[in-house]
């Protein structure tokens, strides 16, 4: 595979994708209303040709395939062999045939036949070149093609991620500075960045859209594994495994204030973004074909 991506390319074949591939129900719980809401504003039709990017373990990619039924086809694609798998397995036994998988990276991979629309559930933040990425997802598509996605605010508005993170914090260092533009989680968390790297990949149209939702609604244990085990309180826990018993009884107290009747629920603030491919690029498009 390319290695325009190495880190993240490592990253999501170690210890991260591995978790992804193992928590997978519970993920796909937890993230499920931001990707139907991205979903909705693609306005995906039956017959269409997708692109889902950063599709991990296909929970997307398969309700895209149902939403371009009969006709239409998705390819997921990702860069994660062990989430891929689970991918692979899940379209097996629901018996999907117009889904396909790829191993690639969106930033440099090549595709033969162009898309009617690309989307991603978080799949897009983690580019080294975020603009040489999104003119590589441009060309994939074809003239008049859409784009949709869902991404994280900035980690302030962000309680499901900062409670558990803020209560560890007593225990363990602290993280250093984030770089609000290095890939990962929150790189796409100011709006007018995301204009600005989609206006210069050649995207017109563009509108971010805040969405906001409580998310979890799990019993206080299983909220507790996730906390411990993905997103930025995972990460350094995995790489600090010894901190993990000293942080537990913080982390159980911060998510059990947050305990409902519909079980652990905390707030999620998220863009929904839109885009297009602008009149000049399509005619460009149409006449190199
Ligand atoms: C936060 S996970 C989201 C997975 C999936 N979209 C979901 O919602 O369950 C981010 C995904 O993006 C993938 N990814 C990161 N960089 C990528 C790249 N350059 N090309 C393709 N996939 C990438 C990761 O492997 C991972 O599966």
């Amino acid at each position: 595979m390319e290695t325009a991506n190495a880190d993240q390319i490592a990253y999501w074949n170690d210890q991260a994708g591995l978790t992804w591939a193992e928590l997978q129900p519970s993920l796909d719980a937890q993230i499920a209303p931001h990707g139907l809401r991205a979903l909705d504003a693609l306005a995906l039709r039956p017959g269409e040709r997708v692109l889902d990017i950063g599709c991990g373990c296909g929970d997307t990619t398969l309700e895209i395939a149902s939403r371009v039924a009969p006709e239409g086809e998705v390819l997921g694609l990702d860069i994660s062999a062990p989430m891929l798998e689970v991918a692979l397995e899940r379209a097996a036994m629901a018996g999907v045939t117009t889904a396909g998988f790829r191993q690639a990276d969106a930033q440099t991979v090549r595709f033969d036949a162009p898309f009617d629309a690309a989307f991603s559930r978080f799949g897009v933040m983690f580019f080294a070149d975020p603009i040489g990425a999104f003119t590589n997802i441009r060309t994939a598509l074809r003239p008049g093609g859409r784009l949709g996605f869902v991404c994280w605010r900035k980690p302030s508005e962000n309680p499901w991620m900062l409670v558990p993170l803020e209560a560890a914090s007593r225990f363990v260092p602290p993280l250093p500075p984030m770089d609000p533009t290095e890939p990962g989680p929150f790189a796409f968390a100011d709006a007018a960045r995301v204009r600005s790297i989609l206006l210069a990949a050649g995207f017109a149209d563009i509108v971010t859209t805040p969405f906001d939702t409580a998310i979890g609604g799990f019993p206080l244990q299983q909220a507790l594994e996730l906390a411990l085990r993905v997103g930025p309180l995972g990460k350094l826990l995995r790489e600090a495994p010894d901190q993990r018993e000293s942080v537990i009884g913080a982390v159980r107290e911060a998510l059990a204030a947050h305990e409902t009747r519909q079980g652990v629920l905390l707030a999620s603030a998220t863009w929904i973004v839109t885009a297009s491919l602008p009149a000049a690029a399509q005619r460009q498009m149409g006449s190199g074909h």
